[in-house]
């Protein structure tokens, strides 16, 4: 996948080592920080590698997010015809169309409304530790623990039956697979549409107290009717967007604290550690694996390159949270300082709605697993641990672990 010669570098780049950013990130943002990369289907694009210009493409509108448009860059194969199955989501919409997309639901994930769910994952997180702890060892985190987690706390935010997630993680799964082919991509995107229109008739039914049915109460009061496959892309995207991420970040960051017993024991002995421990890995591993795309609708300057309108752009988040201009030392990890400025939920009007909740979950995970369970270890040596280099966003396919 990574061509490092000075000639020509092909994106995607595959990340080798969970801890090394590869090397050729590192030479682009000293030497040619917007610089020339080809994608998959032979197109050019514009890859940003420094902290200032991620941010500055991230927040310009002249750079659209707005997939429909046929000039979009392609990253990802079948990528851009499965989401043409859909109703647009918000994060492919620009400017007003995105504002009023957005707007409704924004105080669904305030600080305040957050917080006030905190009792409620730490029961459903001491839920899944009490359930884990009677299976036979070793245990898979990841599907013990890890993915049921935010998959349960997501599918009541949006007043989902838990019962119906099997079959949604996996679907979702193969969705979220850098390999799965274009047919695969827009079969899965039609099931999980139905999936969601099936639930909308239920909640118009049934409502209950949720986000899903106040979004349906807000738009009969508004508009007098329900637009239907807007509500259903917003309930997917919720879904997909706040499941495997979470998910990918405890593993992730439980991996790390169990491989360095200096930092674990840090942690286990200031709790108040935590939330810099989770800002901290977010930073790390930033692991939405392809940055952000846009799209020229003007000519716009980025750092010293003119980018023509037209031109397709690759904000790298993961290289711009490896910016010594932005983060001292910033290939090692260190839970002793603030890195809360990094951009691992985006820049910009897309920044990511859930970061009140992510950050919240993963607090509550981490705390909670490593006091209750002090003598958690990892179950196999690292090097037999299979990290998700082919994903859309990366993690581990599985955490084998034991206590
Ligand atoms: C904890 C790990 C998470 C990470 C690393 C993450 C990362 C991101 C990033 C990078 C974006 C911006 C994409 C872009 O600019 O194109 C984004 C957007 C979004 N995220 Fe998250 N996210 C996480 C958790 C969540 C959760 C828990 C939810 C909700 C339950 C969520 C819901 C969303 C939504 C709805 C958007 C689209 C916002 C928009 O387009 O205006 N995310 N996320």
């Amino acid at each position: 996948m990574t061509s490092d010669t000075h000639d020509e570098v092909r994106f995607p780049i595959q990340r080798e080592c969970p801890y090394a950013i590869p090397p050729v990130y590192t030479r682009l943002r000293d030497e040619e920080p917007v610089s020339q990369v080809v994608l998959p289907d032979g197109r050019k694009a514009w890859l940003v590698t420094r902290y200032d210009d991620v941010r500055a493409v991230m927040s310009n509108p002249n750079l659209s997010s707005d997939r429909r448009n046929k000039d979009f860059p392609v990253v990802v194969a079948g990528q851009n015809a499965a989401l043409a199955k859909h109703a647009p989501f918000m994060i492919i919409l620009d400017g007003a169309e995105h504002a009023a997309a957005r707007r409704p639901v924004i105080s669904e994930f305030s600080v305040r409304r957050v917080a006030a769910m905190k009792p409620r994952i730490q029961e459903i997180v001491d839920g899944f530790i009490d359930d884990m702890l009677l299976l036979p060892q070793p245990v898979d985190l990841n599907q013990a623990f890890s993915l049921p987690v935010p998959s349960l706390v997501v599918s009541e935010i949006l007043g989902m039956p838990y019962e119906g997630h099997e079959y949604f993680m996996e679907l979702a799964d193969v969705l979220l697979r850098r390999t799965t082919d274009e047919q695969g991509r827009i079969a899965i995107s039609v099931k999980l549409r139905n999936y969601m229109d099936k639930l909308i008739e239920e909640k118009l039914d049934n409502p209950g107290d949720d986000l899903l049915s106040r979004q349906i109460e807000l738009q009969l009061r508004d508009d007098g009717e329900i637009d239907r496959p807007q509500l259903a892309s917003l309930a997917l995207l919720v879904l997909l967007a706040g499941h495997e991420t979470t998910a990918n970040m405890i593993n992730l960051g439980v991996y790390t604290a169990l491989s360095n017993p200096a930092m674990l024991s840090e942690i286990k002995s200031s709790p108040k550690k935590i939330a810099s421990f989770v800002d901290e890995m977010l930073r790390f591993y930033t692991i939405p694996d392809f940055g952000a795309h846009r799209l020229a609708t003007a000519d716009v300057q980025v750092g010293d390159v003119l980018v023509m309108k037209g031109e397709a752009v690759i904000a790298s988040t993961f290289s711009a949270n490896r910016d010594p201009a932005a983060f001292e030392n910033p290939e090692n990890i260190n839970i002793n300082r603030d890195t809360r400025h990094h951009v691992a939920f985006g820049y910009g009007p897309h920044q990511c709605l859930g970061q009140n909740l992510g950050r919240l979950e993963l607090q509550i995970v981490f705390e909670t697993i490593f006091r209750r369970i002090p003598s958690l270890e990892l179950a196999v040596d690292e090097s037999q641990l299979s990290f998700k280099s082919d994903a859309l966003v990366y993690g581990l396919y599985e955490l084998p672990v034991r206590w």
